[in-house]
């Protein structure tokens, strides 16, 4: 048996098209109006914008439900997840944005987390992996350098937001609990530590390039192991 996942990405290039903005505004509720004039640049505003309108547009796709419908509550972590119309079908999804891309990954009803980071920005890697990361992912770190270590910096950050954005607990969580395991050709598992704060096995990772800028990563938890269908909106 395999399980979908849907990722839908979009860019804030598109926004270009006036006819594009207009629609997305009109899917803003009131409070999501009044929030978007309080994000301090226009590239944010244009990300928040592109957010709201890419995950009713995703939702609907999924539901006979029209895109306005949609009402969102959070999590006592902050994590948004589907408050209304009644009736509608119990969607997990989880965003992301950075830089002028925006995603939203949707499933019937596994756990999901989705990151996305912008790669070509500078970044103390080893300063902030000795604070955040795990021991032996610090360790694989400091193997590496130049480009290379950049690199693998952006597959951990990514790849533990994703599993925290899964969980609905964000940075409560404790990030150097966990870790990645990155070998070449393999896919990619995680590490407990203590080993029983989860479930190794029911863990599933994804990782890609969506631009030559950016870097993504999915997490999910389910019974087998899932497959990611990507798209472009
Ligand atoms: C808020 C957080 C969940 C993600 O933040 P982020 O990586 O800066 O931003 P992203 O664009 O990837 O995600 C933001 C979106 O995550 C969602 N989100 C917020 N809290 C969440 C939570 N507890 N669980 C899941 N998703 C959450 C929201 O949809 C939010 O966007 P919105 O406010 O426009 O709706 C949290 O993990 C955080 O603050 N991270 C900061 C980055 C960091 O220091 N990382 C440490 C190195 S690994």
């Amino acid at each position: 048996m395999v399980t979908a996942l849907w990722l839908y990405l979009a860019s804030t290039e598109d926004l270009r098209d006036p006819a594009l903005t207009r629609y997305y505004e009109a899917l803003l509720t009131e409070d999501e109006c009044a929030r978007r004039q309080h994000f301090s640049t226009d590239r944010l505003r244009e990300e928040f914008l592109l957010t709201r309108g890419l995950v009713r547009r995703a939702l609907s796709s999924h539901s006979g439900i029209p895109p306005t419908a949609w009402r969102f509550a959070k999590n006592p972590y902050g994590r948004p997840m589907i408050s209304g119309p009644p009736g509608a079908p119990p969607l997990n999804f989880n965003l992301s944005n950075a830089d002028g891309l925006v995603a939203c990954v949707v499933s019937a009803r596994e756990e999901i987390g989705v990151d996305v980071e912008v790669l070509d920005r500078a970044a103390e890697t080893t300063a902030i992996a000795e604070q955040y990361f795990s021991f032996s992912e610090t360790a694989a770190l400091k193997t590496l350098s130049g480009p290379l270590q950049h690199y693998r910096f952006f597959q951990y950050w990514t790849l533990k937001e994703a599993y925290v954005k899964a969980r609905g607990i964000g940075l409560y969580m404790n990030l150097d609990g966990f870790s990645l395991d990155l070998t070449d050709g393999e896919s990619i598992r995680i590490r407990f530590d203590p080993p029983a704060e989860d479930e190794t096995s029911a863990w599933h990772f994804f990782q890609f390039r969506p631009t030559d800028r950016h870097i993504a990563a999915v997490a999910c938890r389910a019974s087998f192991p899932p497959e990611l269908k990507i798209e472009w909106v």
